[in-house]
């Protein structure tokens, strides 16, 4: 009789453990999906502002060139950018959030690209005119005051060879719309490439909500709307562009930043200060990624990417001897 007790007693323990681990992994789990079904918090037009305010301060830290994930030496991480986005000379290129003209001006030169370059912030626009102008780049770098989330308000469609965003496409209220736009400025067989933050991946569940924790601090801190990988592939591809490379970004370790700069600027500003960081879990991971928009005729698109191409050609109704 006691054996029976005691058999029945140890079941229902058992079941009890395997109940509460199965509630929490749904739990964690529906941490990450929160995190991947969140909708900015802010406008563009706060985004705006933000630069509008803290421009000097990101002078004053992070130089012309304003993105966190960089070579201690910023012109390797711009050779490294030419490289990779793969610039050919005498390209039409767009800068999609291009802070003060700091890259644009840098291809400009160093790549022989003709940059049109669009930021959210007045401030912006009016300090990197200022540095256009005094590095004798008019014709070769030209800068407006604009949202690129409605890049065809801007610019003609079908008109640039590339189109960048280099960690500015995370402050976008729609990544769908932001891709989307891109889309109708290039040219058949033109390129896509972004180098972003995105949601890291929690490795084991317990850091799902440390993971929601981080993101949501730097989205509130930063007026950012750090996008989820998987999200953005979905778009690329439903749009239809050819995904042709997703990678972490190749810098040697002897030539990268490191991220303190991110720490000086929160000391300089007091955003986002991390008081621990011994519990801090990072909570993002970068990336770049390249795609192409296909050519819709065989007599462009049959050398490369030949199946993408038909496939594109088949959804737009391309005559069946075309095929
Ligand atoms: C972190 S900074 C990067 C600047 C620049 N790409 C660089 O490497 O120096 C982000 C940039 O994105 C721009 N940005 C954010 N949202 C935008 C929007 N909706 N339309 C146009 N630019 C935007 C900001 O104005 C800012 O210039």
């Amino acid at each position: 009789m006691t054996s029976t007790i005691s058999i029945i007693l140890i079941v229902f323990l058992a079941l009890s453990c395997f109940a509460l681990i199965i509630l929490l992994l749904g739990k964690r789990s529906k941490a990450q999906m929160a995190l991947r079904e969140k909708k900015a918090d802010h406008t563009a037009r706060e985004v705006g502002d933000f630069y509008n305010k803290q421009t000097n301060n990101f002078l004053k830290v992070y130089g012309e060139v304003i993105q966190a994930f960089r070579t201690t030496d910023v012109t390797k991480l711009l050779d490294y950018q030419i490289e990779t986005i793969g610039f050919e000379k005498g390209q039409r290129v767009l800068d999609a959030g291009c802070g003060v003209c700091g890259p644009a001006r840098y291809f400009a030169k160093h790549a022989d690209v003709h940059v049109e370059a669009i930021t959210i912030s007045e401030d912006q626009v009016e300090k990197a005119r200022n540095y256009i102008t005094e590095e004798g780049l008019e014709g070769k770098v030209n800068v407006t005051h604009g949202d690129y989330h409605q890049l065809e308000e801007y610019y003609e469609s079908d008109s640039f060879d590339v189109v960048y965003f280099l960690e500015s496409f995370g402050h976008a209220t729609n990544h769908e719309q932001v891709i989307n736009s891109a889309w109708g400025m290039l040219k058949p067989g033109g390129k896509l490439y972004i180098k972003d933050l995105f949601i890291k991946e929690a490795a084991v569940p317990s850091l799902a909500d440390d993971i929601q924790r981080e993101v949501k601090n730097i989205n509130d801190a930063y007026h950012y709307n750090i996008a989820d990988l998987y999200e953005v592939l979905k778009f690329i591809r439903k749009k239809g562009y050819i995904l042709s490379n997703v990678k972490t970004i190749d810098l040697p370790l002897e030539d990268f930043e490191n991220l303190t700069i991110s720490n000086d600027f929160q000391d300089l500003t007091g955003i986002n200060k991390i008081e621990n960081l011994q519990e801090y879990v990072f909570p993002v991971d970068f990336f770049e990624i390249t795609c192409i928009k296909p050519w819709n005729a065989l007599e462009f698109g049959n050398s490369r990417y030949f199946l993408q191409n038909l496939y594109y050609m088949q959804v737009h109704n391309r005559k069946q001897e075309e095929l």
